[in-house]
């Protein structure tokens, strides 16, 4: 079992959810929903399995369901109909005290409009959590003093919100997320209000903090390119229902639906593709290949093999190895030139 299952989630809104939910199980999309009850269909059948560690992405346009699914998650609503569990355990069946307990320790938040406390410095809004966990005073300074280091703003403590921009706002907003060492970080277009630079600084920072952390993150936004950057998985939302889940190399070669290839179709397909998604895997019995030119790791984006693909020929052959250095598969230069233009 995975550490976050979500199975079978229905949320409508309205006044009578229940009417419309019998409308919704028997098949009728948002917009006949409505249109027969007046009710809105959040989401539509949604089940879903989050692997401890791992960053999983939700995307789809804007009303698709995103804020929807990750509000399920912490309980800011319920579902109509379904259940949710975290690490086995029904985050349904909590009663208050259980669920704020769960909310305080277990999970951390990173808000869109990055949510921090504008009469407290960076120091208390990053030991919020801890204080309100009931840390003493010099430990949660302690522990809040190295998060804002290792988001890179050691010097700043005693700034408030005001005095930073965005960008040193939302790292604020993780550092204070990760500073009660939470299991799961919930970001909701966390970084969809920074500069492009910022943003793309930000996404850089998350990652590099989840190769160490190894958090589990569901991580909501609007942009394809932020979610095959930072995603192990994404899942694609539309009017609700869940289109596609896959990893990012799925999404851009095997496009479940015309609505997932509208968001592909301007993708940069050599930062996403590997050379693992697009070789002819070796067979054990073949020869050695004779006229290799160079070899590269099963992970190698496109991107970081095309510089040296220029100084070889044409019918120059990449060998692919993996970690173990076994030649695994190989990749033909015209590969490439139809993996990119496809
Ligand atoms: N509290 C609510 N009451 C009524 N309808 C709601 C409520 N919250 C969400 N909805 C509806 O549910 C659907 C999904 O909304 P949601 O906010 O989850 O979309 P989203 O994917 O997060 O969009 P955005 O990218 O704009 O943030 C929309 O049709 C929205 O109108
Ligand atoms: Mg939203």
């Amino acid at each position: 079992m995975s550490y976050i299952e979500i199975r079978n989630i229905f949320k409508i809104f309205g006044p009578d959810p229940k009417s419309a939910l019998e409308l919704a199980k028997g098949g009728a999309d948002k917009d006949e929903i409505l249109a027969k009850t007046g009710h809105t269909v959040g989401l539509h059948d949604v089940s879903l399995s989050i692997e401890q560690g791992e960053t999983f992405v939700v995307m789809g346009l804007s009303g698709s369901g995103k804020s929807t699914l990750i509000r399920h998650l912490n309980r800011l609503i319920d579902p109509t109909a379904g259940s949710i569990s975290f690490g086995g355990e029904d985050i349904l069946a909590m009663d208050i005290p259980a669920l704020n307990a769960f909310r305080r320790q277990r999970l951390g938040m990173v808000f869109q409009r990055f949510g921090l406390l504008p009469h407290r410095n960076v120091m208390d809004n990053v030991a919020y959590g801890l204080e309100i966990q009931g840390t003493a005073r010099k430990d949660r300074e302690a522990a809040a003093s190295k998060w804002i280091a290792r988001v890179g703003l050691a010097g700043y403590e005693t700034k408030f919100p005001d005095q930073l921009s965005g960008g040193m706002q939302q790292r604020v907003g993780l550092a204070r997320a990760l500073a009660t060492d939470p299991e799961v970080l919930l970001m909701d277009e966390a970084f969809s209000a920074l500069d492009p630079l910022i943003r793309s600084d930000m996404q850089d920072e998350l990652m590099k903090l989840q190769a160490e952390l190894h958090k589990t993150i569901v991580f909501i936004t609007h942009d394809l390119d932020e979610a095959l950057k930072i995603g192990d998985r994404i899942a694609i939302l539309k009017d609700g229902k869940l289109v596609q889940v896959g990893r990012p190399e799925e999404i851009v070669l095997k496009p479940a639906d015309d609505y997932v290839q509208a968001f592909t179709r301007d993708v940069n397909r050599s930062k996403v593709l590997r050379a693992q998604s697009i070789m002819t895997p070796s067979r054990s019995e073949a020869k050695p290949l004779d006229n290799v030119s160079f070899t590269v790791d099963v992970d190698t984006r496109l991107e970081a093999i095309l510089p040296q693909l220029i100084t070889t020929g044409d019918r120059s052959i990449i060998a692919v190895i993996d970690r173990n250095e076994c030649i695994v598969g190989h990749i033909h230069r015209n590969h490439i030139l139809q993996a990119l233009s496809n």
